[in-house]
């Protein structure tokens, strides 16, 4: 067993594992710097403070006015493009982290960014699981088998660690072992949660929604899995004293981007909402404004049919 000695100068076991290969990580015509250090999260005003209604967005981008239209079955579209540019396009994504157990009770882990919430009320989550060829992913598998899973956040200092664990083990390994990552016991469910995660929920399986899409045929596997929460977790120093609040600095989300790109959160900005009753107090003018109704030209090709032919 080594020593090594960390950026934060403690002392940490680290067993002689093998490396993952790092040295294709940016290109000579784009290097990258290395990771800076951030210790705290900066909140500033909204770009545009002044905002008044009816004013549409602030326009500092000085891009095209013009669209590109895609139809994502275009005869010769390789399926992957359209992967590439709805997660490149729908960014940044959160990263559930989740861990669920086997009937036989083997333990798996694995990051998932088709997550969400779903509801406050009662607590609900979901994942989602893209089509594939072959078998169903280990997770889904044992959603399938025994209902339970714990959806854990990922901090910045676990995500090597997280993106790691993505490859496609064999069934029977454990990522587990692999990450490094320990685990702390839950109290509803069997699954275990990742320790280090700043916040962590178990839940239960509502149900699996199988959906039939406008694809012939369809792949299979590509459902969604709305997950009820039973617990939450969340590290006693990231926590208000009413436990309802947890602190971006001490949870340091990853989201992930489009390729193999994920964003941190070093810059906020605060904006508060209004109410309708205190606006149109404020701003009379606003129900004349909303009443306004412009006219969207359409592009689809004009209707068949009887009322068409009413038309012409
Ligand atoms: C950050 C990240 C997010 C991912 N999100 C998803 C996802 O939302 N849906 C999905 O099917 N696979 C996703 N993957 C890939 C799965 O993690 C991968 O297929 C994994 O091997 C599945 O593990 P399992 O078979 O143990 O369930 C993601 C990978 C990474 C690194």
């Amino acid at each position: 067993m080594r020593r090594y000695l960390t950026t934060s100068s403690s002392l940490v076991d680290r067993k002689t594992h093998p490396k993952i290969d790092y040295s294709l990580l940016g290109s000579p015509r784009r290097p990258l710097e290395d990771w800076k250090s951030v210790h705290s999260i900066s909140v500033t005003k909204p770009q545009n403070p002044d905002w008044q209604w009816g004013e549409g967005s602030t326009n500092h981008d000085q891009g095209s006015e013009n669209h590109v239209e895609i139809n994502p079955f275009e005869e010769g579209r390789p399926m992957v493009h359209n992967y590439s540019l709805m997660i490149s396009g729908i960014a940044p994504r959160p990263i559930g982290l989740t861990s669920t157990i086997s009937a036989d009770g083997k333990a798996n882990l694995a990051p998932f960014s088709y997550f969400q919430i779903v509801d406050h009320d009662p607590p609900v989550f979901m994942l989602a699981f893209s089509g594939r060829n072959g078998a169903p992913k280990d997770t889904l598998l044992n959603l399938r088998e025994t209902g339970e899973a714990v959806l854990n956040t990922v901090p910045e200092d676990m995500i090597e660690a997280v993106n790691a664990i993505s490859v496609e083990a064999p069934h029977d390994l454990s990522e587990w072992a692999l990450s490094g990552l320990t685990k702390a016991p839950s109290t509803t469910i069997k699954p275990a949660h990742v320790k280090k995660a700043v916040f962590s929920i178990e839940t239960k399986l509502l149900k699996i929604i199988e959906y039939d899409t406008s694809k012939p045929g369809g792949r299979p596997h590509e459902c969604l899995a709305p997950l009820e929460a039973t617990r939450f977790w969340v590290r006693e120093d990231a926590i208000d004293e009413q436990r309802k609040h947890i602190e971006l600095k001490k949870l340091r989300p990853v989201g992930q981007l489009g390729g193999i790109a994920y964003a941190r959160i070093t810059d906020t900005f605060d904006l508060p909402r209004t109410n309708w009753a205190r606006a149109t107090k404020e701003t009379p003018e606003l129900i004349e404004l909303g009443n306004e109704m412009t006219e969207v030209p359409s592009r689809l090709p004009p209707k068949e049919g009887p009322q068409a032919a009413a038309r012409s």
